[in-house]
């Protein structure tokens, strides 16, 4: 039965709507709603089971981000580790998580805490030992849960051996003499040596550093201590190539490639970054970011984790990038995360048309799969940009939207992040840029287990504080499984939802005119479901009749756990509040 869906999302529109919401009020004070009161496991409802047998694992998961520091600590030094996350893979089975994405445990001094490696098939002493990695693949297994890894190719820790072997290079006969990118800068009248150019760095200063024992610069896009690898040398193409063999070996299901725009620079190092235009703000990585050069070296990429079977999953962090660059990235044999709803409430207020654009740009990739994230270690948590009163309503709208979403460590509890201010910060961007508000440790504070000291995290004394307005008594894994409404159980409920067939297409349609909720429907050939969040600041009333529609099933609330039959003419949401409702046909 293919319905006409555009049609069928005529929604209430003008003074027509102002005049029917009258009689819609009016009628519904009358109206006997059928309430079922069962609260049923949502399993029930669905009879279906696993369709879509042509679906790739990834495209049918929930990716669940673990930042491994602040996750769990086993040995009460503070830090979260591998032996910690084993001892929670059973709430992945309970939040019907199926994948983890670690960020990097490798041997690394911590710089950037991990995002700087020093080796890259070794871990890291305070993440724990390769038995450890081992044993985590093991028990993923056993559960059914994939591992997809961080994997960071970019730059390497100037602790690396590769880039001490290349700063004592000797010259060009030198293996290593080639494998950073290296420049002898400009020497001035003076006597002064400079930077060849004017390339910034992401987190503050210019992107060359003068190594005193080479006596040239080297690259860095980050910080200096992280420098950046020269993928215009096959040689360290062929030692990354060994890494991604590495892993692969050891069973891990995919990878998620850090910071991979910054790959390539601009081979002419005499280009300087242009005089922003009035009015416009400089673009800081001109030559130094999303160069044509690194779609062959993605390829060559998915190639190596092909020879571990298809069905490996590659991640692209490719952040600030063109939809051009986007359908280049999935050519290449990645998925490009899509990022534009972190920034929704920065980007334009997170209003419901803010929201439905950002969906449907994501959604703009000529039937690729799409996928959403809604936060990271890299951005304030959803309870903090957005405001804790839309924080479920935001994991509704991430697991409810087609593709593969993935959930940052934490925000299935509605978790805040930490208040940091007036500490000194860890976070090194924060440190270099000089700008505390660029910190990125409030999103990357301690998850929240239950109510002992330090939520149960640590031991010890967490590497960063767990602060008072994260109200860890309450908002914790142990506490809110004993409640239904708990986000934690709105979350785990959305993640069986997501499991009907309708969610498992990329089928969706907006209503033509957008109003202060959003709403969109996902259907498949059987059943069609309207997805309707209220992201104002006000309760809202609605009518969401369409055609001859006029009823439906409340299959999920963020604010009852109820079931419940309702008048499509008359649909009412506090602030934060979203629904699921199965239409009637
Ligand atoms: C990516 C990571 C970020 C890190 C940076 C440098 O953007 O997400 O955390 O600091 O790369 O590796
Ligand atoms: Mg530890």
């Amino acid at each position: 039965m293919g319905k006409d869906t555009k049609q069928k999302l005529g929604f209430c529109e003008g003074n027509k709507c102002a005049c029917l919401m009258f009689l819609v009020v009016v009628g519904a004070i009358a109206a006997v709603v059928c309430v079922t009161l069962l609260v049923e496991d949502i399993r029930d409802i669905y009879d279906h089971g696993e369709n879509n047998s042509s679906l790739k694992w990834w495209q049918k998961t929930i990716i669940y981000q673990i930042y491994p520091r602040s996750f769990q600590d086993s040995d009460g030094d503070g830090i979260g580790d591998l032996k910690g996350i084993i001892s929670r893979l059973d709430y992945f089975e309970y939040i019907h998580v199926d994948t983890i994405w670690l960020s990097p445990f490798f041997e690394s001094p911590m710089k950037d805490f991990g995002y700087d490696v020093s080796n890259y098939t070794a871990i890291a002493k305070v993440f724990g030992t390769m038995e450890d990695f081992d044993e985590l693949m093991k028990q993923a297994k056993k559960r059914g849960i994939r591992v997809i890894i961080d994997f960071v190719p970019n730059h390497s820790s100037t602790e690396h051996d590769w880039f001490n072997r290349s700063r004592h290079a000797k010259d060009d006969k030198d293996p290593f003499w080639d494998f950073y990118v290296w420049n002898d800068g400009i020497t001035l009248a003076n006597g002064t040596r400079v930077p060849p150019n004017n390339w910034q760095s992401v987190f503050g200063g210019p992107a060359w550093e003068l190594d005193s024992v080479r006596d040239m610069f080297y690259y860095h896009a980050y910080l200096t201590s992280q420098a950046d690898l020269n993928y215009r040398n096959p040689k360290v193409l062929e030692k990354i190539g060994e890494v991604i063999r590495f892993w692969m070996t050891k069973g891990v299901d995919g990878l998620r490639i850090d910071a991979i725009p910054h790959l390539f620079e601009a081979k002419d190092t005499s280009l300087n970054l242009p005089e922003p235009e009035p009015g416009e703000g400089p673009d800081l990585y001109l030559y130094t970011q999303n160069q044509p050069e690194i779609f062959d070296v993605v390829k060559q990429w998915r190639k190596i984790i092909d020879e571990f079977g298809s069905d490996r999953f590659l991640l692209a962090e490719a952040f600030g990038i063109s939809r051009e660059d986007r359908r280049k990235y999935y050519e290449a044999g990645s998925v490009p995360f899509y990022f534009q709803l972190i920034k929704a409430k920065a980007r334009c207020c997170a209003t419901a048309a803010c929201l439905q654009g950002i969906i449907q740009e994501g959604l703009d990739i000529s039937g690729s799969w799409p996928n959403f994230v809604i936060g990271n270690h890299d951005n304030l948590r959803i309870a903090d940009s957005m405001g804790q009163k839309y924080a479920d309503a935001m994991n509704l709208m991430l697991l409810t939207l087609p593709g593969t979403p993935t959930s940052y460590y934490g925000e299935e509890l509605g978790m805040k992040g930490g208040d940091y201010k007036g500490l000194p910060p860890k976070d090194p961007k924060a440190i270099t840029s000089g700008n505390l508000n660029n910190s990125r440790d409030s999103e990357r504070n301690p998850m929240q287990w239950n109510s002992s000291t330090n939520a149960g995290f640590t031991s010890g004394s967490p590497w960063l504080p767990i602060t008072k307005n994260t109200d860890y008594k309450n908002v914790n894994v142990e506490s809110m499984k004993t409640d239904n409404t708990s986000s934690l159980n709105l979350y785990r409920r959305l993640a069986e939802i997501r499991q009907l067939p309708a969610f498992r297409t990329t089928n969706i349609v907006f209503p033509d005119k957008v109003g202060k909720v959003l709403v969109y429907e996902r259907y498949d050939d059987q059943t069609s479901y309207l997805i309707v969040i209220n992201v104002d600041s006000s309760p809202q009333r609605l009518d969401l009749r369409a055609g001859d529609i006029t009823t439906g099933v409340r299959i999920f609330s963020t604010k009852s756990v109820i079931e419940e039959r309702i008048e499509l003419g008359n649909v009412f949401l506090q602030p934060g509040e979203g629904v699921i409702i199965r239409m009637d046909d």
